[in-house]
């Protein structure tokens, strides 16, 4: 006894003058009586038999420690610097330097806080008669404690905020580390209550390829990178999003798969109460009051009304475009309703704060009871507007939040009474329909092709779901049969454009709605494939790109059916040949600067809606005025997104692998370095020029007979920066008709913000988002350096 009680005690000697540096640290595989107390300066770590994952006390700051799990093998030159990105789970409590876990030899696990009183802090307690007991971490991560009997506890069972492959999610709960958000498997809940999200199918596990399987049938729920074996796991966020994490060997570093929600402000509990959330140019949130509102707290995160509402007889609305509030007591639509009906409801409240309303004719109505919450603004949203209840006397028209309105005049007008398409009673089963015929199809093609299209639709199955597509959408587009295609454009009869993808007809569909049929050449893929690309595309909605409605992948065809926007494309608008009137063109009216302007901001705006909210970059790659469509008032309208990747690889990969049309492509098109977002704000910023010029970029020379050379946006910065004469470089159409006072501020900020995005390096241009922010003038542009191409730089 005295020999065993001198070797422990010479072995604990060993461990703790230990210094706790990546060099040096101690490990062992297993915790028992003989090994314990296992002390938090001692640096030690406990492994899993593969070394990939470690528990131990992690110094943080101050001197103090967490009991925690950590990935090691791909984090052990950090120790025990470990960022949060590797910690998998830990115990809550603060420890000090004489922290200790032991096992006791009555199989008790006890983890304490040194000699200071406050018991045992380990999760739960567990104990047995037994002697044996040990602590171990096995390969998967999970940190069992047992008796050679019986499992007593794993931290499987207990999960903090994150759950790894292979453990069992249902029946327990993640907690963001701040306390604020979890997840019980099903639902996103802030506050204990507050359900924000829904899965649907509850999670069960996460499977080692990187699929999430779902309750009962085992089938996946979501799937991440199907592509290989990585280390993954899920996490709740202290931002109240649940992300799965991929870590990449070769970039060393972990990305996103999949979120649950990319609109981060519909994260409840994102801004406190009455307060509106907004996301900025890089995706962060922030948040700001309504007009009438203060901040109550230095951090924005709360408002409070500046003038109570004392009479309830006495009050007005103000109008908050695009802003949905989502907390208030009753949230059903009592609708149908007009606004001023919906309006007189709210008034006969007295509890009523404000009422929400949608200008496409569906008469929604909310009323808001008791309490704001959860306000948001998106402007990519449906048509609404949140009418907020303020006292009589109420005049703030200066609040942080009425940039917001101003905002609205440069969008489209509200009132677009876009018809929805029919809603299919039972969508989810035509969609199984679709799924099993072409699975059939494919089988009776052979079990090669069987393999090659598990494989694709895997792939394509996976993208859908990175953007957050369930995996069979209900309400998907609807698909069309070849023959009520053909009826519906009366055989093909009225071509109204051709376009690099194809050729596009008019037509009219049997619900009388006008429709684009735009029928596709050299499309790669099967039907699946196919499916699978157009259901992203028709989940992308903004008031600012053509509604996808419709396809139909029939006798290898490859259709698809758009909204119809009646005024055509901007190229007629901007390029007035002067022979036009002879040739018979209809007679097009000129756009004046202010519509020119907003139609700027509005395709800046979709573009940044493509580029930054999906997860994945949607790129355009052929932005140019004839993919600009304009509707009823000349709101902005982009086609054609999303199509580049329905290219045939061999289109995409031959020498021509260029996409673009010339004239637009970015110089890295040429130069065959890697295609960034930034092709697509360099293509932009070729449309910004000549919306304000007038001219085709590629057309001046016969105009100014300079030499080869020459270079458009170059020209134009002379003109403007160095020869100061704006005036030469304006559509000579309207140039009379502009006035510097009314006009240059907004024709400054198109010009300065076209010289930015005409950059030659990427690097240099902004990102699209920053670029819509630019021309609506909330941020301030710096001067410019004179856009060149590396080919002319030489000279
Ligand atoms: C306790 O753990 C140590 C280190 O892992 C090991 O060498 C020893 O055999 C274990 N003792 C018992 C009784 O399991
Ligand atoms: C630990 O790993 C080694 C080799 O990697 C293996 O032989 C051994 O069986 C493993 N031990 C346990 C307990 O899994
Ligand atoms: C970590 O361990 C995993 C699993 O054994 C292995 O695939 C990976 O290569 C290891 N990584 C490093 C950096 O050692
Ligand atoms: C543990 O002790 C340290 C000081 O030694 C103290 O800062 C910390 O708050 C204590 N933690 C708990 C949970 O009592
Ligand atoms: C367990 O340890 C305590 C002191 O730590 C000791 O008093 C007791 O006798 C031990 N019991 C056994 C069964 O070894
Ligand atoms: C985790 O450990 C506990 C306790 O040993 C055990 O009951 C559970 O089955 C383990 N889970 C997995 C997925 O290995
Ligand atoms: C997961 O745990 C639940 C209850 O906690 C159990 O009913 C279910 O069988 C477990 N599933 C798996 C795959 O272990
Ligand atoms: C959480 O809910 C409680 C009651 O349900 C409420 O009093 C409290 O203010 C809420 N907290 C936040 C941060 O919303
Ligand atoms: C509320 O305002 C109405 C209309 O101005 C007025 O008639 C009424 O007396 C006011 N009530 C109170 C309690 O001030
Ligand atoms: C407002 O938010 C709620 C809850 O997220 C949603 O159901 C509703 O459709 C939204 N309304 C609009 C007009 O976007
Ligand atoms: C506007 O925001 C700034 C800082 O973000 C804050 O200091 C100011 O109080 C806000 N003003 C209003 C009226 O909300
Ligand atoms: C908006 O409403 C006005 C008045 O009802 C109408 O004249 C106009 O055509 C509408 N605009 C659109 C785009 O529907």
């Amino acid at each position: 006894m005295a020999l065993f009680l001198l070797l422990s005690f010479s072995f604990l000697f060993l461990l703790s003058t230990a210094p706790p540096s990546a060099a040096q640290t101690q490990s062992f595989k297993s915790l028992n009586v003989s090994n314990s107390p296992w002390r938090a300066t001692q640096g030690s770590l406990l492994l899993s038999n593969n070394s990939v994952f470690a528990a131990g006390f992690l110094p943080s700051s101050q001197g103090l420690y967490k009991f925690s799990i950590w990935y090691h093998n791909i984090s052990v030159d950090r120790y025990p610097h470990i960022s949060a990105d590797y910690v998998v789970w830990s115990v809550k409590a603060q420890l000090g330097s004489s922290a200790t876990l032991s096992i006791t030899n009555t199989s008790e696990l006890i983890l304490t806080n040194g000699s200071s009183p406050g018991g045992n802090l380990w999760p739960t307690f567990t104990a047995s008669s037994q002697s044996s007991a040990q602590l171990v971490l096995d390969d998967y991560g999970n940190l069992t404690f047992s008796i050679s009997t019986a499992d007593l506890w794993g931290s499987f069972q207990h999960p903090t905020d994150t759950f790894l492959p292979q453990q069992n999610m249902s029946g327990t709960i993640l907690i963001s580390s701040n306390g604020r958000f979890s997840f019980d498997s099903e639902y996103l809940i802030f506050n204990k209550t507050e359900i924000y999200w829904n899965s649907k199918n509850p999670f069960v596990i996460l499977i080692d390829s990187g699929e999430i399987r779902q309750k009962n049938s085992g089938d996946p729920v979501y799937s991440a990178d199907l592509s290989d074996m990585r280390l993954r796991r899920v996490k709740l966020g202290d931002d109240g999003n649940l992300r799965i994490y991929s870590y990449r060997p070769t970039l060393n570093q972990w990305t996103i798969v999949w979120q649950s929600i990319t609109e981060l402000c519909t994260i409840h509990g994102t801004c406190g109460p009455n307060s509106i959330c907004r996301t900025d140019s890089e995706g962060s949130t922030y948040c700001v009051c309504p007009p009438g509102f203060r901040p109550t707290s230095y951090d924005n995160y709360d408002c409070e009304r500046k003038i109570l509402l004392s009479n309830t007889s006495n009050t007005k609305f103000i109008q908050l475009d695009y802003v949905n509030f989502t907390g208030g007591s009753n949230q059903s639509n009592v609708g149908p309703t007009n606004l001023s009906d919906c309006r007189a409801r709210c008034l006969a409240k007295s509890n009523c704060l404000g009422f929400m309303f949608k200008y496409d004719g569906t008469g929604w109505c909310v009323l808001q009871l008791d309490r704001l919450l959860y306000g948001y603004w998106s402007p990519g949203s449906a048509a609404n507007a949140m009418f907020l209840r303020v006292d009589i006397s109420e005049t703030d028209n200066n609040s942080n939040f009425t940039g917001l309105t101003s905002l609205i005049e440069t969008t489209c007008p509200v009132n677009l009474t876009l018809p929805e398409p029919p809603e299919d009673s039972n969508s989810t089963t035509r969609n199984i329909i679709i799924v099993c015929t072409i699975f059939v199809a494919e089988l009776l093609s052979g079990v090669a092709f069987f393999w090659a299209f598990l494989k694709k639709y895997i792939k394509y199955r996976t993208m859908a779901q990175t953007l957050g597509l369930e995996l069979i959408p209900a309400g998907g587009p609807k698909k069309f049969a070849y023959a009520e295609v053909k009826a519906a454009t009366n055989g093909f009869s009225n071509p109204i454009g051709k376009g690099g993808f194809g050729d596009v007809y008019k037509g009219e569909l049997s619900d009388k709605r006008v429709v684009a049929v735009k029928c596709l050449k050299s499309v790669a893929g099967g039907d699946s494939e196919f499916w699978a690309e157009v259901t992203i595309i028709a989940r992308m909605h903004h008031l600012n790109l053509v509604r996808l409605w419709g396809f139909c992948a029939e006798k290898g065809e490859r259709i698809l059916i758009y909204e119809y926007v009646p005024n055509g494309s901007l190229d007629k608008y901007l390029f007035r040949s002067d022979r036009s009137q002879t040739d018979g063109e209809e007679d097009k009216p000129v756009l004046d600067w202010n519509i020119r302007y907003r139609i700027a901001v509005g395709v800046a705006r979709a573009i940044a809606y493509l580029h930054e909210e999906c997860l994945e970059w949607v790129l355009h790659c052929d932005i140019k005025p004839e993919n600009i469509l304009l509707g009823d008032d000349f709101c902005p309208k982009i086609s054609d997104f999303g199509l580049a990747k329905l290219r045939k690889k061999e289109d995409m990969v031959s020498l021509s692998r260029v996409r673009g049309t010339r004239g637009y492509m970015a110089p890295e098109w040429v130069k065959a370095d890697q295609i960034t977002p930034k092709a697509d704000v360099y293509s932009f910023g070729m449309v910004l020029l000549e919306i304000v010029s007038g001219i085709r970029n590629f057309d001046v020379q016969g105009i100014t007979g300079e030499s080869a050379e020459w270079y458009f946006p170059g020209w134009a910065f002379d003109k403007v920066f160095k020869e100061m004469k704006i005036e030469d470089i304006l559509d000579r159409h309207i140039r009379h008709a502009y006035d510097d006072r009314a006009h240059f501020e907004r024709v400054d900020r198109m010009v300065k913000t076209a010289m930015w995005c005409l950059q030659d390096q990427p690097e240099l241009r902004p990102s699209m988002g920053k670029v819509a922010k630019m021309l609506e003038g909330t941020v301030e542009i710096m001067e410019p350096k004179k856009p060149t191409l590396y080919y002319l730089q030489d000279q």
